[in-house]
């Protein structure tokens, strides 16, 4: 609106904020046109400022770098991509401006972390010149950033950064789910980076190599975060946590485990979680389990960092 591009032009700066994200059903499947879960992360926020800098070149500010865009480090040719994207989007493709940016979401750990800072950028270029983005809009500024991180991104890293609740995405499209109780998950770091390009790029390979036994893994990560929709509006905690017990067995025969997320995923099943299993791309990254209560949250926190777990946090869904 004018208002808030007056505002905003008053600061010199835009600001926008996107969080985290942990996939509950249907990684690597959804490559594949299935559907999938996600839930959002809350306390994981990226936030990031875009100020006008006329006759500079891009110059970017994070904890790990900060710089010009030409002498940037690889990692971060998606946030440059974003940023291209989202300032032609609002329509001044030709601004040069500056980036900062602080997040608290670890990089390359299946959270989503290269998707919430295209998202936080998008409203930030957003903020500073008042311009309205449509969702599609938004969406594509992120998407056009995840190709450049994953190079097939299915897009739904792209969907849940940018929703409140958890949702359910399928071929491209996205619905919120209800939920019929609270959920509590504890989500913990194996502490090793896990790259989904690479994790994708040997699902493929597998497939191509192996496609009966590929393709009967993928139909039933399919299935299973087909069915969970039911539960997850039930509320059904025991039938959602036996449910991420088959998708992580599964999700370890299509070869994206490790022996260090198997190892908390038994971790949290001997603490008493309903259920556990790796969450994003995999082959390092984290584990996501389903507690009971808030209380046995805190108990099975415990037994992950025991367990190696480097850092957990505790999140619940809110029923809705
Ligand atoms: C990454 O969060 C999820 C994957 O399914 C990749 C994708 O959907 O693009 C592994």
């Amino acid at each position: 609106t004018a208002t808030a591009a007056e505002a905003a032009h008053e600061r010199g700066h835009g600001i926008g904020s996107a969080h985290a994200k942990a996939i509950l059903f249907g990684e690597h499947a959804v490559v594949y046109g299935a559907p999938a879960i996600a839930v959002p992360l809350h306390q994981l926020e990226v936030e990031t400022r875009i100020r006008s800098t006329p006759g500079h070149e891009l110059r970017i500010e994070s904890e790990l770098f900060a710089g010009t865009a030409s002498s940037a480090p690889e990692r971060l040719r998606p946030v440059i991509t974003a940023v291209r994207a989202a300032l032609a989007a609002v329509g001044r493709p030709d601004d040069q401006v500056q980036l900062r940016v602080r997040s608290a979401i670890p990089h390359g750990r299946g959270l989503g972390s290269s998707a919430a800072v295209a998202a936080a950028v998008a409203r930030a270029a957003a903020d500073l010149t008042g311009a309205e983005l449509g969702a599609d809009a938004f969406h594509e500024i992120v998407q056009q950033a995840e190709r450049v991180a994953h190079g097939n991104p299915s897009g739904i890293d792209a969907r849940a950064v940018a929703a409140a609740g958890p949702i359910r995405f399928h071929e491209g499209r996205v619905c919120a789910t209800g939920v019929g109780a609270p959920l509590t998950f504890v989500l913990a770091d194996s502490g090793r980076p896990g790259s989904t390009a690479e994790a994708v790029a040997g699902v493929r390979e597998r497939r191509a190599a192996d496609p009966v036994a590929m393709d009967r893994a993928l139909a039933q990560l399919s299935e299973l975060a087909e069915g969970s929709v039911l539960d997850l509006e039930l509320g059904d905690r025991p039938a959602l946590g036996a449910r991420m017990l088959q998708a992580h067995e599964l999700l370890g025969r299509i070869g994206v485990s490790t022996v260090r997320l198997d190892a908390l995923v038994d971790a949290a099943r001997a603490a008493g979680a309903h259920g556990a299993k790796l969450t994003g791309g995999g082959l390092g990254g984290c584990v996501l389990a389903l507690a009971d209560s808030e209380q046995q949250a805190e108990h099975i926190a415990l037994a992950l960092r025991a367990a190696g777990a480097r850092r957990t946090w505790t999140t619940t869904v809110a029923a809705s």
